[in-house]
């Protein structure tokens, strides 16, 4: 979503600032700007498009030098992308900067206009900046404005001021939006994500809520509502900037997935004592039922979870969207669990969804893979994937590691309820930290196949994933996977239900991928595939050696994607199951060609944001 990024120091804040919104460009936006406090009070510039417009601006009238100064990557809720509505907001007295949503902007907004205020915008920022303007006006005091107007809004922000008259000083706030802040060796940062801070120093404070922070060239300082200084304990950042760079890939998206086979043995292997899952600081007990809360991907790995957990240990297990969750008064029991999955940890929609679950008493775990992040901090017990970070805004790694997690919870409870001996549960294990990476290591090797096939769907327009069982759940993120970055319209469906209706859209213009790992299911799935051919579909089937033994006969496709089938002797049968890894890595190499093919920015496709941090 939006991006906070604000310098005070020795240096030129320009450059810095411009680095710093580069840094945070993945979150996703539609329009970045700037402002610079100076001799001559605030220069502020604001341009609609990508960043690059603003430093052609930024170039044509140069602003004066400046040492201290806030920038913004603006993400539109209110308001269309425009110059107008980009951030940072002036007053006369002072800049504003905000990442997250003011619910009560009209009736701010509203009470300002009585004291004389008027509004340009169309935004819910320009009533924050007006309303700290205000109590600015009767305190002549930055902290006690900002916390003035903090009291009186709702919703989530994370804000960076400057003000006129204190040149040289940022303050910042926050509320159910993530706000950083930093010394570095030539002064200080505020930032809403790492990546903005990691080229200065990899060490941070994570500003809690309702906290005012003051930096400048020498310090940073933290007060609370009282008035009274806080000392906040700094932490360090666990990853390096390379690993935030794209490091010779053409994208982000291509870097992550190549990083999937470390990213799966980091995550298992952490998991492990006498090489069998240890969850015992995490769940106690058998929960009687699992709801699996989350949004977009991490939902469909939630899928997945329910197929593992309810194949592997028969807990049933529900999943559900977390925008929907509370608005369905879900019946919920404190001897249940709610797991909620988020690569961010920042989502809001997720984040509802918690604080729901743990008022309606029921005990919550998060996995998660943004360390400290909300969703870790306020859920009872969390789990950390270990993928390192994330910057595509399509998520790929994350979702792999989820899906791993997932499955070491299923063996875990299989072993618990007795429905997987111990011998099963070693083998499975092992076959996950080994032979599942491995296999997704040779996919990514077949890159440049999947590459040419993916080519092939260069012009069309619509198009169907169809699968059974954990099939079907893999065509889910493979559609998804696919439109939001190519843009080429798809639709997963549950191959036996196509002939229900939706097949009357297939022609020889509707190609169908259909998803056939599954050998227990790949028979009545060629039904399907069948059908959709004998209407003149173009059919890529995504499949495996043993599925093509299994048949006994060809399946009738025009292209086949054949990944590694997994196995073990010892449970042969649901090891088969995690045939899902490499499988979900050919999908998402298809997605990422079909689009890259295409010309487009795959990193950041359009209207989208990598943490969504509004509901
Ligand atoms: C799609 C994608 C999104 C996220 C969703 C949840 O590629 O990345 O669908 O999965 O917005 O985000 P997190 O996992 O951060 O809660």
């Amino acid at each position: 979503m939006c991006g906070i990024i604000g310098y005070t120091g020795e240096d030129q804040a320009l450059p810095v600032l411009l680095k710093g919104l580069r840094a945070l460009e993945y979150r996703g936006y539609d329009s970045a700007g700037i402002a610079l406090c100076g001799g001559n009070g605030i220069t502020t510039v604001k341009a609609k498009g990508r960043i690059d417009l603003l430093e052609e601006k930024l170039k044509i009238s140069p602003p004066e030098p400046s040492f201290c100064g806030i920038g913004h990557t603006r993400w539109a809720t209110h308001g269309a992308p425009s110059d107008l509505n980009a951030h940072p907001h002036s007053t006369e007295n002072l800049s504003l900067v905000h990442n997250g949503i003011i619910e009560n902007y009209a009736e701010v907004e509203a009470m300002l206009k009585g004291f004389g205020y008027t509004f340009v915008s169309e935004t819910d920022t320009e009533a924050a900046a007006k309303l700290v303007d205000h109590f600015y006006k009767i305190t002549c005091d930055p902290v006690k404005s900002v916390f003035s107007a903090t009291g009186f809004l709702r919703g989530s922000f994370a804000f960076g001021v400057i003000f006129r008259d204190v040149p040289g000083k940022i303050y910042a706030v926050r509320r159910d939006s993530p706000l950083i802040v930093a010394r570095c060796n030539h002064g200080s940062l505020i930032a809403s994500d790492i990546p903005a801070i990691l080229p200065y120093t990899k060490k941070y404070f994570r500003l809690p809520e309702d906290t005012v922070a003051v930096i400048d060239e020498k310090s940073t300082e933290f007060f609370g509502r009282d008035g009274k200084k806080l000392s906040l304990p700094e932490e360090t950042v666990d990853w390096s900037v390379s690993e935030a760079q794209k490091s010779g890939y053409p994208h982000f998206m291509l870097k992550e997935i190549c990083e999937e086979p470390e990213a799966l043995r980091k995550t298992v292997g952490a998991r492990l004592v006498d090489s069998l899952p240890d969850f015992k600081d995490i769940i106690d007990r058998i929960p009687e039922r699992i709801h699996i809360v989350a949004c977009g991907t991490a939902m469909h790995a939630g899928l997945i979870g329910k197929t593992l957990i309810e194949m592997f240990a028969r807990v049933p297990t529900e999943v559900c969207i977390a925008s929907e969750f509370r608005y369905r008064d879900p019946i919920l029991h404190g001897n249940e669990l709610v797991l909620l999955l988020s690569q961010s940890g920042e989502t809001a929609d997720t984040l509802a969804a918690l604080r729901h679950a743990k008022a309606a008493g029921v005990p919550t775990l998060a996995i998660v893979n943004v360390i400290g992040s909300s969703v870790a901090r306020e859920a009872d017990r969390v789990l950390y994937t270990l993928a390192g970070p994330e910057i595509a805004v399509a998520s790929t790694k994350a979702y792999s590691v989820q899906c791993a997690c997932l499955a070491l919870m299923a063996i875990d409870l299989a072993l618990k309820n007795g429905r997987m001996t111990e011998k099963e549960a070693r083998g499975l294990t092992e076959t996950l930290l080994t032979s599942v990476p491995e296999a997704v290591g040779k996919v990514i090797g077949m890159s440049e196949k999947i590459k040419v096939l993916a080519n092939e769907f260069t012009d069309t327009e619509h198009l169907f994933y169809i699968g059974r069982g954990i099939d079907c759940d893999l065509c889910a993120e493979g559609s998804l996977k696919l439109k939001e970055i190519s843009y080429i319209h798809s639709e997963a469906y549950a191959a036996g239900e196509l002939k229900h209706g939706t097949i009357s859209l297939v022609t020889d213009r509707v190609p169908v991928v259909a998803v056939m790992t599954d050998r227990s299911l790949a028979g009545k799935t060629l039904s399907g595939v069948r059908e959709v051919k004998s209407r003149g579909a173009h059919l890529l089937v995504l499949t495996t050696d043993g599925v093509k033994e299994s048949l006994g006969a060809p399946i009738p496709c025009d292209k086949t994607i054949t990944v590694p089938e997994i196995g073990c002797e010892d449970c042969p049968y649901l090891a088969r199951l995690l045939t899902l890894f490499p499988a979900v890595t050919a999908l998402q190499l298809f997605a990422y060609h079909a689009a890259a093919d295409r010309g487009l920015d795959v990193d950041k496709p359009r209207n989208l944001a990598k943490s969504v941090t509004v509901e």
